[in-house]
């Protein structure tokens, strides 16, 4: 095996010690880029097992249920610059019941995916492009690496640039086709759609390049879909996310998008914010027409991901995760990766917007100014009022020269009280999404934080992985149980939790991992 000197570059993301994991491919040795080195080096393994070590506390016999994560964990070599958002998707799961666990991890096989196994090498590039128009489907790779639920008995994988729903089994993760909502699905699904398990109905958005920019639908239990409408944008635009509650949905229109004939031009697709132009957020009634929109403007920000929307009066309330500063400066240091880089910084704070849909007036502000992102609520609560959000801290330069996207902290924000808590992971530990996870039988008639929060954290000083889960109470303490992984994990993107009356129901296809 080769192996690249250490540059300062590549230091950010290896070990200590300047050793790299070795369940990571060859090829990666051969490639000075950090994000296929260190916490974010993809893995080869792919295994199950039911006998996890616990290494302190118990696991808690009403956590009834699988934690989900998926991430980006490329096979081949790159066929140009790497880019974190690039890498074939991965789930990873933990299923609990009766206070014991069970895990397995599995590649999604993509249509990208099993042609590129044919092919023995990558045929798709990534992100940073060149975009290639004449490869089947998207002109880069669908990798479905982004977000998991659960909706219509199975699992569904989705990507961020909004691709082609994948459908897997609850259990076995083995992936089953895709999902078309019966055949219904005219176009691509956005990465966070939302299932709303109150009315147990799929929130769907997709956008792309061609007038009318974004489209919006909602599909039923079983998959049927039982509205569609149009949603008019003055451009192409790169929303992220989705605000739900229910009588309405919020629409994102953010001044932080590529310019088209940029990328016909170039094969490039690059980014731009547009300090000069408003935010707008357009509220709807839920099963509205597009023409029923009513378009706010706001502060000019870039938001990825919501906590929580819900009603009050003739308000409706958002708050998330805001971005004053989505494209940092790049540093000409980093060369042909310093757009990358510096965009992978990911600056983000608390923040909460009032849309009065009487007058049209807004309110806006921060809620704290610490970096944070992944933001997540109790699932029971979409779309009613919640006062906790459970995020990852994301870690600066200042905290130990880490400057690029890395979860350094668990953070439960109380938002009526003012208060927040915080677990770090340790130095050299990074962590994942933390979805909130009810207690078994739990309703919105038990306390908002009555249940816990699991997620996976790598330690980079021994390439271990654990599974962590936390008392929602107080998080402060650390997390009641910790159990060993059977293998490293590479750092993911969103995780979720999907309920034990779901994936140990007897419609579900085949049995537990064993
Ligand atoms: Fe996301």
């Amino acid at each position: 095996m080769s192996q690249l000197p250490l540059t300062e570059r590549t230091v950010i993301t290896r070990s200590r010690d300047g050793q790299l994991p070795t369940d990571a491919p060859e090829w990666v040795y051969d490639i000075d880029n950090p994000y296929l080195h260190g916490v974010y080096a993809p893995t080869t393994v792919e295994t199950q097992s039911d006998h996890l070590e616990i290494i302190s506390g118990e696991i808690p016999k009403d956590l009834n249920g699988a934690y989900l994560r998926n991430g980006p964990n490329p096979v081949y070599q790159p066929k140009h610059n790497h880019h974190p958002f690039d890498g074939d998707g991965m789930l990873y799961g933990i299923y609990f019941r009766d206070g014991k666990a069970s895990y397995r991890n599995r590649w999604i096989h993509t249509e990208a995916f099993e042609k590129e196994a044919e092919a023995g090498e990558a045929i798709w590039p990534g992100v940073m492009g060149p975009f290639d128009f004449n490869l089947p489907g998207f002109p880069i790779k669908d990798t479905s690496n982004t977000d998991v639920m659960f909706f219509n008995n199975h699992i569904m994988s989705l990507w961020y640039n909004a691709g082609i729903p994948y459908q897997l089994d609850p259990r076995t993760l083995e992936t089953t086709g895709r999902e078309n909502l019966n055949g219904q699905l005219k176009r691509a699904l956005s990465a966070h759609s939302k299932v709303d398990w109150e009315k147990e109905e799929l929130i769907y958005f997709d956008y792309f390049d061609e007038f009318p920019y974004m489209s919006y639908g909602i599909a039923d239990r079983n998959g049927k879909v039982i509205h569609e409408q149009p949603i008019e944008l003055p451009g192409p635009r790169l929303p992220h996310d989705i605000g739900v509650t229910p009588n309405f949905v919020i629409l994102h229109d953010c001044p932080f998008f590529h310019d088209v004939d940029l990328l016909e031009r170039t094969n490039k697709r690059i980014n731009t914010f547009h300090r000069d132009m408003p935010t707008r957020f357009g509220v709807q009634p839920r099963y509205g027409k597009g023409d029923e929109v009513q378009w706010f403007e706001c502060e000019p920000c870039y938001i990825l991901h919501v906590v929580n929307c819900w009603e009050e009066g003739d308000w409706v309330i958002q708050v998330g995760c805001r971005s004053t500063n989505p494209m940092p400066k790049a540093d000409a240091e980093d060369g042909d990766l310093s757009h990358m880089l510096a965009y992978m910084r990911l600056e983000a704070n608390m923040y909460i917007w009032k849309f009065n849909l009487k007058t049209g007036e807004v309110v806006e502000g921060d809620i704290d100014t610490l970096n944070t992102e992944f933001c997540r609520s109790n699932p029971l609560y979409m779309g009613y009022k919640s006062r906790y959000s459970y995020n990852q801290y994301i870690m600066t330069k200042a905290d130990d020269n880490v400057g690029t996207l890395a979860f350094g902290a668990l953070l439960k924000y109380d938002i009526e009280a003012g208060t927040l808590q915080r677990y770090d992971y340790g130095k050299g530990v990074f962590g994942s999404e933390a979805p909130f996870c009810p207690r078994q039988g739990a309703t919105r008639d038990n306390a908002e934080d009555d249940g816990y929060l699991v997620n996976f954290v790598t330690d980079t000083n021994d390439w271990q992985s654990y599974c962590l889960i936390f008392d929602a109470h107080n998080i402060t303490p650390g997390p009641i149980c910790k159990l060993r992984l059977p293998h490293r994990l590479p750092y993911g993107f969103h995780a979720n939790w999907v309920r034990g009356d779901d994936i140990y129901k007897p419609t579900a296809n085949t049995g537990l991992p064993s």
